[in-house]
């Protein structure tokens, strides 16, 4: 700084880096050439999610982005608008990638990931492998309130919950979720020989029987979303509020024990209440080796579009996985799914996919109401 400034103008420079330091870049940049930064005194309330956000309704006829979109302009709090879109498919049995009625593990059992982030209030919180909760996302908000704690996992998670008022069930799987376990248990048996699973390594079990889920899945007894079917929700208010929520049963017929990306700060779910939030669903374990939700709204900061740091999220996992045969089809491309769901400070938004195509749509509500659109991707699918 040189003397020659005058105090005004001094104070001014000043007030235009804490502007700056607020904003993120993009202000900063527009700030730096003279530009007025993008001060807004009232934002465009805005919810984006993963599909199945708009599909299930309530007894109003309402979809989750659509109820969602109503809570945050009715001024109630951005996340539990978040958490309210996310409900509808964790308690209803018609969606088997989530909550009760979600696709079990190898044993049978349902287990669920949940996260939370509250961009104003700076906290988070998360369950993993939490069992007979239907709504794991109240969980991991009631972490978040009541502890200083970001994740509680397992039995303790599922003691935190009963004792904090959520009601405790012995079993989550819905007659569907069953059903579709029992039928995918005889065809990895079958596979085996006709072995037992306690006769068949978890490796045999592990790999064979994500096989005969997508086989599944093709004949149509599966959703093919729901393989990895997880909801990720995110919304801002004409505050400027920024808050989302991930929850998940986790991939179908996984590992016991296994925990995917969406309990993970950072990967599932990431929220910086003064750029932007970024959520997934699809192939946990890709996601995690980028923590691409924080990746993307870092991206975000350095000022790119929602849909340009989804993008580079998953050119970064492709470029990871490129060469590796268990991820790849035989024309050399990215065989699994990951999505991203995003959004920024300027309400502007973007659904990104490992593999797009006809049909594969996030959820948008916004004053032009709830509706899909179709994901940007890397491979389109015909
Ligand atoms: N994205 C959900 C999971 O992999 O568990």
């Amino acid at each position: 700084m040189t003397k020659d400034l005058s105090r005004r103008e001094v104070l001014g420079a000043a007030a235009t880096v804490a502007a700056a330091t607020t904003l993120g870049t993009s202000a900063a940049v527009a700030a730096g050439r003279g530009q007025a930064p993008a001060v807004m005194s009232s934002y465009k309330p805005l919810v984006v999610g993963a599909n199945n956000g708009h599909r299930l309704k309530n007894e109003d006829g309402e979809t989750g982005v659509q109820i969602a979109y109503r809570m945050i302009t009715a001024g109630e709090d951005v996340l539990d608008a978040t958490i309210a879109c996310n409900n509808l498919p964790e308690i209803s049995e018609e969606d088997s990638s989530v909550g009760y009625g979600g696709l079990p593990d190898a044993n049978g059992d349902v287990t669920l990931d949940a996260c939370c982030m509250h961009g104003p209030l700076k906290r988070a919180g998360g369950v993993s492998y939490i069992q007979g909760v239907r709504t794991p996302s109240w969980v991991a908000k009631d972490v978040m309130m009541k502890t200083n704690h970001h994740l509680l996992s397992g039995q303790g998670a599922t003691d935190f919950a009963r004792a904090n008022g959520h009601k405790i069930e012995g079993d989550l799987n819905s007659a569907h979720s069953f059903n579709r376990y029992l039928e995918w248990k005889k065809r990895v048996e079958e596979e085996g020989d006709n072995r037992t699973f306690a006769e068949l390594d978890i490796d045999f079990i592990e790999n064979k029987g994500f096989e005969v889920a997508y086989q599944m899945a093709k004949e149509g007894l599966i959703d093919i979303d729901h393989i990895h079917g997880t909801i990720n929700t995110n919304a801002i208010n004409h505050k400027g509020e920024i808050c989302g929520n991930t929850t998940t049963s986790g991939r179908s017929f996984k590992v016991p024990g296994r925990v995917g990306d969406s309990p993970i700060l950072g990967a599932g779910l990431y929220v910086d209440n003064d750029i932007g939030a970024a959520g997934s669903t699809g192939l946990g374990e890709m996601n995690l080796y980028h923590l691409c939700s924080f990746l993307i709204v870092e991206k975000m900061r350095d000022g790119m579009h929602p849909k340009d740091a989804g993008m580079f999220a998953l050119t970064r996992v492709r470029d990871f996985c490129m060469g590796n045969p268990r991820y790849m089809n035989d024309e050399g491309e990215i065989a699994f799914n990951l999505q991203f769901y995003v959004l920024d400070k300027r309400s502007r938004y973007a659904g990104v996919a490992m593999r797009g195509g006809e049909g594969r749509f996030f959820a948008v509500c916004d004053d032009n109401g709830p509706r899909h659109e179709l994901m940007d991707a890397i491979y389109i699918d015909s």
